[in-house]
């Protein structure tokens, strides 16, 4: 894993300028890999042109391109068919697609939608909203002492008014991981559909929707190392078939006339206008950069790392890490007596150390635990023990510096 660090740029780039950069806050973005600036770069450079039309060869290289990485999304995720994966700007577009055109049209007052605790705002204002306007009753399950989804709790809400279910895989503020097949389990046996929201799961285990049965899933390539502005919405082939389109315009059409239209197929039913071409494309270099280590391998080496951080943080005095047991996370929150978050957080950058502090967009979970912020760590393939001991002599001196 060492190596790894070498084939990002913008660290080798940070230290021709002098600057020490270490990054903990890889939860929120991912840093990119030369062969995925590469491969947008060759699309622009390269064979530019819109995908879809025209016969000319940037044209038909480009959309061949295009076809390859869903096809590599397809793979990466375990579905059945490239029509079950459709484009979107990222997983907040996806989960807002889905309220708005598959839960929104059939949901009636009093049938009720059930989010967790823990989800980001991304997965729980659009069904919040959506339950709003048609006078829906929002659910929202809440948390184990151990900080994953209480199944008793959601085993005793479902019954058959239950429509939806949308849950993360894994909290981006604690790490804990959530048994998606038992939930998906329960859900289908009082007929709920399920969307699981996968954006920190990528790069934890390897994801085969068939097993997991989900009927959506989704993800934003930027958190795997991918552009920013594109994410992929799996859903089952049969319920995008049955959803009302996305959105409308050219792409999506098979034939218009003044009264009426008749849409394309999957997936282009869902994808109106000139997608995001080099963001499918940089998605696909992504997918391959992780294929070429293995998700499991990757999984095992920030696991290591936040194992080694609990061991280096438990030692100073005062540090209260959350969800310390959360086994195989990549992600580490914590706090520290009689010290902000913010100014952990401000400290830490003036030394080079980015990490996050604040509700990580996750509100409702941070009230639960009464706790206002918390500073967050998320571990990737470029970091390495070395920078945790820098992160914990840093913690030590913002702890005598505050007195
Ligand atoms: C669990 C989770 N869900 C949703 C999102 C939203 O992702 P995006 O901003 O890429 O749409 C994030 C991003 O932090 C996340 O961690």
């Amino acid at each position: 894993m060492e190596s790894l660090k070498s084939e990002f740029p913008i660290f080798a780039n940070a230290e021709k300028e002098g600057r020490t950069f270490i990054y903990f806050d890889s939860a929120s973005s991912t840093q990119k890999p030369q062969s995925v600036i590469d491969a947008i770069t060759e699309y622009y450079g390269g064979y530019y042109a819109n995908v879809g039309r025209g016969l000319y060869w940037p044209a038909t290289q480009a959309s061949n391109e295009y076809a390859k990485a869903r096809d590599k999304v397809r793979n990466f995720v375990g579905a059945k068919s490239a029509k079950e994966v459709i484009f979107t700007s990222g997983t907040t577009d996806a989960i807002n697609k889905v309220a708005n055109a598959v839960l929104l049209p059939t949901l009636e007052a009093d049938d009720q939608v059930l989010v967790s605790e823990m989800e980001h705002h991304s997965n729980f204002v659009p069904w919040q909203q959506a339950c709003i306007q048609k006078g829906a009753d929002l659910k929202v399950i809440p948390l184990t002492t151990a900080h994953t989804i209480d199944l008793a709790a959601l085993k005793a809400t479902l019954n058959s008014k239950v429509k939806f279910v949308a849950i993360t895989a894994v909290s981006n503020t604690l790490g804990t991981k959530n048994d998606i097949k038992i939930i998906v389990r329960l859900a289908h046996a009082v007929g709920a559909l399920v969307l699981v929201d996968a954006s920190q799961l990528t790069l934890s285990e390897r994801i085969d929707v068939q097993k997991l049965d989900c009927d959506f899933l989704t993800f934003s390539a930027h958190k795997l190392f991918g552009p920013t502005g594109i994410g992929i919405l799996y859903g089952k082939q049969a319920l995008l078939e049955r959803a009302i389109p996305f959105s409308y315009g050219g792409g999506m059409v098979a034939l218009v006339n003044q009264d009426e239209t008749t849409f394309a197929d999957l997936p282009a039913k869902h994808e109106a206008g000139t997608p995001n071409i080099a963001g499918a494309i940089g998605l696909g270099a992504a997918i391959d950069f992780v294929e070429s280590i293995g998700v499991a391998q990757i999984a095992k080496h920030n696991a290591a790392l936040r194992t080694y951080t609990v061991h280096l943080l438990n030692q100073i005095e005062g540090v209260n890490l959350l969800a310390e047991d959360a086994g195989d996370a990549s992600i580490l929150s914590f706090t520290m007596e009689g010290i902000h978050p913010h100014d952990i957080a401000t400290f830490l950058a003036e030394k080079g150390i980015a990490v996050r502090a604040g509700h990580h967009c996750t509100q409702p979970l941070l009230k639960s635990m009464g706790l206002p912020a918390t500073v967050r760590l998320s571990f990737s393939v470029y970091n390495d023990q070395r920078e945790i001991e820098q992160l914990k002599t840093a913690l030590e001196e913002i702890k005598s510096f505050f007195g």
